[in-house]
C-alpha cells in the first residue's frame, strides 16, 4: 500500500492537513498515513525541528505531505521551524519546486530552483560583525531544474520564461548561459528571458500571457507569493517539489498564518491542492486529482472561506469538498 508522511507543522498547519487527510480518506484509492512531528512542534517535543526519526519515516515514505511551519513563538529559537523545512527539502533533493496558479485565463507554473542559491550557500559573521548569506550554484544545480522546466513546457503550452537578475549577478549569468546552451535540445520550445524586477511588473500586469516560468530559489519565492497574490490569495497556491527520486513533497505556499491559527478560518483549499497534485506526481491518480481539483473549484464558488470573500470555516470548507468529491466518485462509479 501507497504510504505518506504526514508533517501537519503548526499554526494553521495542522487545521488545513485535516482537511486534506479528509479527502484522501475519501478517495478510492488506499494509503497508509503516518503523521510525525516537524517544525515548532518538533522543538517543543526533541528540540529539533526535524528529528532523526521524522526524516527516515519521509525517506521511506512515496511522498510528503506537508502542512506548514514557524510562528511568533519559535522566532528566536535556534535552529528555526524554518530550518527543519530546508533540511527535508535538501535531504529528499526535491530540487524542482512547481508552484501552478489557475484563475480565469491565468493558467501559468512557477519552477522555483529549491535547493540551492541563496538559502544554502555559506553564511556567518566575521569578526567586525558583517553578517553574510551568499548565493551559490553549481551548473549542474542549474542544469537539472531548468531541464525539468523545458520538459513541463513541451508537455503545456511550450512557452518558457526564465527569470534572473544577470545584469548584476554572477550566478544569474551562469543562470541565463545554462538557459540558452540547453535551448537548442528543446526547439519546439519558445524561450525567453527575463530580469526579475521588471518580470514583478510583467508578472503582475500581464499574469495570463505567462506559461512556465523558471527561476532560481529566492526570486520563486517571492514571485510564487505574488501569482498565488494575483490569483485570489495565499489560500489557494499549492505546490509539488520533485527530485529525480521518490518521495516528493506537497504542501501549500503558504505559511503558518499566526494571524488566523487556532481560529479554524484558515483556507484549506491550497492543502487541498496540494493533496490532489500528489495523486497526480506521486501516485499517478491523475483522474482522482481531477476530481479533487473541480471539487475544491467548486466549494469555492459554494462554500467560500473569508479570505476569498466568504464565511465558511475550514471545516465546513472541508464539508463542501467532500460533499462535491462524493458526488463525483458516485456518478464516475455508476457511469464505469
Ligand atoms: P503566511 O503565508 O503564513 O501568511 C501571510 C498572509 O496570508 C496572512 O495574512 C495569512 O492570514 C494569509 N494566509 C496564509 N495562508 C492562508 C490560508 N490557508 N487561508 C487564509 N489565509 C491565509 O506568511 P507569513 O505571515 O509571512 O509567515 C508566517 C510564518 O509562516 C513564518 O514563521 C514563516 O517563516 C512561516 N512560513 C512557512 C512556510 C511553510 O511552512 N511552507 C511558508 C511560508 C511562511
Ligand atoms: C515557502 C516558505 C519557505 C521558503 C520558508 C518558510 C523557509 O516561504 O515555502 O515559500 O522560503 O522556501
Ligand atoms: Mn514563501
Amino acid at each position: 500500500m501507497a504510504e505518506v508522511a504526514v508533517l501537519p507543522g503548526d499554526g494553521i498547519g495542522p487545521e488545513v492537513t485535516a482537511q486534506g487527510l479528509r479527502v484522501l480518506a475519501a478517495l478510492p484509492f488506499e494509503v497508509s498515513v503516518v503523521e510525525l512531528p516537524f517544525g515548532g512542534a518538533a522543538i517543543d517535543l526533541t528540540g529539533e525541528p526535524l528529528p532523526p526519526e521524522t526524516l527516515s519515516a519521509c525517506r521511506s515514505a512515496d511522498a510528503v505531505l506537508l502542512g506548514a511551519v514557524g510562528g511568533p513563538r519559535w522566532d528566536h529559537a535556534s535552529p528555526r521551524p524554518e530550518a527543519g523545512l530546508l533540511g527535508i527539502r535538501k535531504e529528499l533533493d526535491v530540487y524542482a519546486n512547481l508552484r501552478p496558479t489557475t484563475h480565469g485565463d491565468v493558467d501559468l507554473v512557477i519552477v522555483r530552483e529549491l535547493v540551492g542559491g541563496l538559502y544554502f550557500g555559506a553564511r556567518g559573521v566575521r569578526d567586525d560583525g558583517t553578517v553574510f548569506d551568499t548565493c551559490e550554484y553549481h551548473p549542474s544545480q542549474i542544469e537539472r531544474v531548468v531541464r525539468l522546466a523545458f520538459e513541463l513546457a513541451r508537455s503545456r503550452r511550450s512557452r518558457l520564461v526564465s527569470v534572473d537578475k544577470s545584469n548584476v549577478l554572477d550566478t544569474s549569468r551562469l543562470w541565463r548561459r545554462i538557459v540558452e546552451e540547453l535551448t537548442p535540445e528543446y526547439s519546439d520550445v519558445t524561450v525567453s528571458h527575463a530580469l526579475v524586477d521588471s518580470f514583478a511588473v510583467e508578472l503582475a500586469l500581464h499574469t495570463e500571457s505567462f506559461d512556465v516560468i523558471v527561476t532560481e530559489n529566492m526570486f520563486g519565492d517571492i514571485l510564487s507569493d505574488l501569482a498565488g497574490g494575483i490569483a485570489g490569495g495565499l489560500g489557494l497556491a499549492a505546490s509539488a517539489s520533485l527530485g529525480d527520486e521518490k518521495p516528493g513533497i506537497f504542501e501549500p505556499v503558504h505559511g503558518s498564518a499566526p494571524d488566523l491559527a487556532g481560529r479554524g478560518v484558515a483556507n484549506p483549499a491550497a492543502m487541498l491542492r496540494s493533496v490532489a497534485l500528489m495523486l497526480e506526481h506521486a501516485f499517478d491518480q491523475g483522474a482522482l486529482a481531477r476530481f479533487v481539483f473541480d471539487s475544491v473549484d467548486h466549494a469555492l464558488q459554494t462554500t467560500p472561506t473569508r479570505d476569498v470573500g466568504g464565511a465558511a470555516s475550514t471545516t465546513e470548507f472541508g464539508d463542501a469538498v467532500l460533499r462535491s468529491l462524493e458526488a463525483r466518485l458516485a456518478l464516475d462509479e455508476a457511469t464505469a
